[in-house]
This record gives structure tokens, C-alpha cells and sequence, in this order.
């Protein structure tokens, strides 16, 4: 019996791997979430060896995601691993904020199949455009059936990134993804899927469809205003990341705001605004410490944390275990 080619599903939602500038010079003035779907496949060559189908999903900048968008995504992405016709599933979507989208994903889809998430930093347009490279390697990976074994993932540049570890930390490189601290999971050539770190998938840990809570992020910096980090505490949220200095410190004349907060009832997790490393400052009774979680994957955590109704006394032990698993 012949075997059939693996099938991969591409869902697309815009971003710069859509988007289309005047002039082929232009990698900056451009619109994002431009062109259709089968503008991106027209520029992928033939593949024998995998069966491509592709739906368009949205057609957005991806700074207008909102909480609303992942939890959309979430619905797509479970029914697209759960049809018999595809093997795994590419997620075209925006730079900006892919690694939020890759981190809910994470956190809220069970996996029988790859789910690769890609996007590009120069519009399809340009000259040298990283697009259709990104999108031919992010469906060569999701036709991997061993990347369904390590979660969530994001292959850009060349990289496969696990959704855990990811962040764009470039303006407007080619290269603008890392995985601080972690490296990559692996990485892609000529079709080689290579793996540079043991699989691992944990299991989805919140339900996406629960209404998500509110949580803000605040960055202290030197001669922070009172009145700002006031109207925040006073805005209705119910928990609050403080990226704060080194490992996860608080400008003094603030550190008992947020602890009124905290006795109020506000759930205060302290992150980092270094960009790496594990918070875990001694003395910080009150406040839950975000261990290894970034700001951004922190406030997400956060929010589905707080849906689910977990108690405040099991919210560090969640921190802990999402920082390293
Ligand atoms: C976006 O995030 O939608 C625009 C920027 C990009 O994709 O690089």
C-alpha cells in the first residue's frame, strides 16, 4: 500500500508575511495582513512530497489581537487538529505579538498534531523577502510528526522555537526571534528538521473558551509617578505584572502601593524588565514571584489563571511550573 503524503493545513491571519508596500525597496511603509492566503502559496514552489490546503482566518495588523482573537484561534486551531484530513497545522500571523498568540496556544490547545507558528519581518513584496522561506519551513516542520512532541512551536529564520521560550527581540532583523536563556528547540535546513532539545509537550493547563481576567503590566523605571501606578491600581483589573528592576524589584516609594494592592485583593506577580532570567527575590511575602515567565507570557498565565479560578495559594506553585516545563 502507498503511503500518502502528509497533509498540512495553513491558517492565515495577516501580518508583514501579508502585507504589501508600493515598492520592492520599501521594508518599513507597508500594510500588514495585505494580501490573500493564496498570494502567499502562489510564492511557495511545488512539494511533492506534502498536500497543502489553506484557509484565511483574518486579515490583521497583529497589534489589533486582543484576548478575544487568541481564544477565536484557539476554537480554529482544535478543529484543525481534530480533522482526519490534515496531519499537522502552520498559523501564518503577525510578528508583533506572535509570541503572545504562540504562548496562549500553548496553554490552552492539547496537541495530537504539529502546530507551527510563522510570519515574516519583511512585507511579501519586498525584495529578499523572508516570507515565503519562513512559510516553506514552518509547513516542512508541521509535517515533522515529531514536532507535535514539543508543544506549541514558531519557526522563523531558520529557527524552530518552542512557544514557551519565545520572543521578538529585534525591530526589523531577519533574525528577530530568541528563545533567552533556552536556545532554540531546533532548526530547519534544505528540509532537515534538526533537534537541538528533547521533546516535550505539557499538557494544556486552562480551558481557552473561559472568559479571560483582566491583567495590566507596569514597567518601573527611576522617578516612576505615583499617580500613573494609582490610576492603574484603580482601574478594575484583577491582577497586575510589575516588571521591575533586576530581579523583580520595586522602586521604593511604590513597594507599598502594590502591597495595599495585594492586601485589597489584587493578585501583584513580580516579573523582570531585564528581558531574561528567573525572579525569585527572598522577602516578597504578598506578591507571587513569575520564576522564569517574561512579563508578557507572565500577564497571560495570569489571565487564564485568575478565569480558572485558581486560589492565590496555588498561584506560585503555577509560576514555578510554567517557567520550566
Ligand atoms: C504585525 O505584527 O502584524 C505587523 C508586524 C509584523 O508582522 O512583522
Amino acid at each position: 500500500m502507498t503511503r500518502r503524503p502528509p497533509a498540512v493545513r495553513i491558517l492565515a491571519t495577516g501580518g508583514t508575511i501579508a502585507g504589501a508596500a508600493p515598492s520592492p525597496c520599501d521594508t518599513s511603509g507597508y500594510r500588514a495582513g495585505a494580501l490573500p492566503v493564496d498570494e502567499l502559496l502562489a510564492a511557495l514552489p511545488a512539494l511533492d512530497d506534502i498536500r497543502l490546503d489553506a484557509r484565511q482566518l483574518a486579515s490583521l495588523d497583529s497589534k489589533d489581537a486582543l484576548p478575544g482573537f487568541w481564544q477565536m484561534l484557539a476554537g480554529e486551531l482544535a478543529r484543525a487538529q481534530a480533522d482526519p484530513d490534515v496531519d499537522g497545522v502552520v498559523l501564518t500571523h503577525g510578528t508583533d505579538t506572535l509570541e503572545e498568540t504562540a504562548w496562549f496556544l500553548h496553554l490552552t490547545l492539547a496537541l495530537a498534531k504539529p502546530l507551527v507558528v510563522t510570519g515574516a519581518m519583511r512585507p511579501a513584496t519586498a525584495a529578499s523577502a523572508d516570507g515565503p522561506m519562513n512559510l516553506l519551513q514552518a509547513v516542512q516542520v508541521a509535517a515533522c510528526p515529531q514536532a507535535a512532541r514539543h508543544g506549541v512551536l514558531a519557526v522563523l529564520n531558520g529557527r524552530i522555537h518552542r512557544a514557551r521560550h519565545l520572543r521578538k527581540a529585534h525591530t526589523h532583523r531577519v533574525d528577530a526571534f530568541d528563545s533567552p536563556e533556552a536556545g532554540p528547540a531546533g532548526f530547519i535546513q534544505d528540509g532537515y528538521v534538526g533537534w537541538l532539545s528533547p521533546a516535550h509537550r505539557p499538557a494544556p493547563r486552562f480551558a481557552p473558551e473561559t472568559p479571560l481576567a483582566p491583567v495590566d503590566i507596569l514597567f518601573d523605571y527611576p522617578g516612576i509617578s505615583t499617580a500613573m501606578v494609582d490610576a492603574v491600581l484603580r482601574g478594575g483589573a484583577r491582577g497586575l505584572v510589575w516588571a521591575g528592576y533586576g530581579n523583580g524589584s520595586i522602586s521604593g516609594r511604590i513597594e507599598p502601593l502594590l502591597r495595599e494592592a495585594g492586601r485589597q485583593g489584587l493578585a501583584v506577580v513580580l516579573a523582570t524588565r531585564t528581558g531574561a532570567g528567573r525572579v525569585g527575590r527572598p522577602g516578597t511575602d504578598g506578591f507571587i514571584q513569575a520564576a522564569g515567565l517574561d512579563p508578557y507570557k507572565a500577564r497571560i498565565a495570569l489571565m487564564l489563571a485568575l478565569a480558572a479560578g485558581i486560589p492565590p495559594s496555588d498561584l506560585q506553585s503555577l509560576f514555578d511550573t510554567l517557567s520550566y516545563e
